[in-house]
């Protein structure tokens, strides 16, 4: 049996990844505010915002399957979800969505991850794939706590992989995928966001990736048995 937990799942990568992984044989838990009806997986709805109540449901979880844990032949945790605060310049950015994109973005993954290494210890095979973005690693003007966000999953990934050894460990960036993040930056007013034109080009280009094209490409990403050997990523080099 194989578990796989995967955040921002009602929706864009999250839910193609959902949708990719679910099989006879995996146990898989989707974690958004809003449920996906055309999903078969088990799906929490939480808010990611508030993100101790969303880990310790995850740690009670994995305690009260400890049992089904020791049968586990692997355990993968894909903290895919974000929320990107209104494009433009952080001085001008309304607190509440900051607060909560950060939170979202960083904290949420770093407490998910916590209690998901402390509650599979002993299981065979372990990943944890923290989707990051080309953002973490190339500042833009106009998300700067998003490009923060990134930065920071990328170092965690680094930091944790230093203490986990055993545990594979990769941030990952997906490339340009046709979501609705991709609608809310080219949808942005170019006097805020310098960098609008840029986005609205790569959709009119055609160079966007679908979110299953995407999905399709990280499930085989994750397979391998190198998984883990190159700990920042981009899956347009994988
Ligand atoms: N799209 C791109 O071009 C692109 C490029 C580089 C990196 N990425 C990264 O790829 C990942 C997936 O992006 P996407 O394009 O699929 O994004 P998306 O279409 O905006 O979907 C975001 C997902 O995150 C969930 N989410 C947002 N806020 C949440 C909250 N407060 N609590 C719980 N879940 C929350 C959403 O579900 P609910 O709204 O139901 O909560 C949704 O399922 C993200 O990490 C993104 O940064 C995307």
């Amino acid at each position: 049996m194989h578990l796989y937990i995967v955040t921002g799942s009602s929706r864009g990568l999250g839910a193609a990844l959902v949708q990719q992984l679910t099989a006879p044989e995996h146990t898989v838990i989707g974690i958004a505010r809003r449920e996906n009806p055309a999903l078969q997986a088990e799906q929490w709805t939480l808010d990611l915002a508030d993100p101790l109540p969303a880990a310790q449901r995850l740690q009670a979880w994995l305690h009260a399957h400890r049992d089904a844990n020791r049968g586990w032949d692997s355990a993968t945790l894909i903290n895919n979800a974000a929320l990107l605060s209104a494009p433009g310049p952080l001085a001008a950015t309304d607190l509440d969505s900051l607060s909560a994109a950060l939170r979202v973005g960083l904290e949420a993954p770093t407490l998910l991850s916590r209690v998901f290494l402390a509650g599979t210890a002993g299981v065979p095979t372990r990943r944890i794939l923290n989707i990051s973005s080309g953002l973490g690693r190339r500042a833009m003007a106009g998300a700067a706590s998003y490009c923060a966000v990134k930065a920071g999953l990328d170092h965690l990934s680094r930091a944790l992989a230093l203490e986990e050894p055993g545990v594979g460990i990769v941030s990952l960036a997906p490339g340009v995928i046709d979501t609705d993040m991709q609608v809310q930056l080219r949808g942005t007013d170019p006097k805020s966001f310098p960098e609008q034109a840029r986005f609205q080009g790569l959709k009119d280009g055609g160079q966007l990736q679908t979110a299953d094209e995407t999905a399709a490409a990280i499930v085989r990403f994750l397979m391998r048995p190198d998984f883990g050997k190159t700990i920042v990523s981009d899956i347009r080099d994988a």
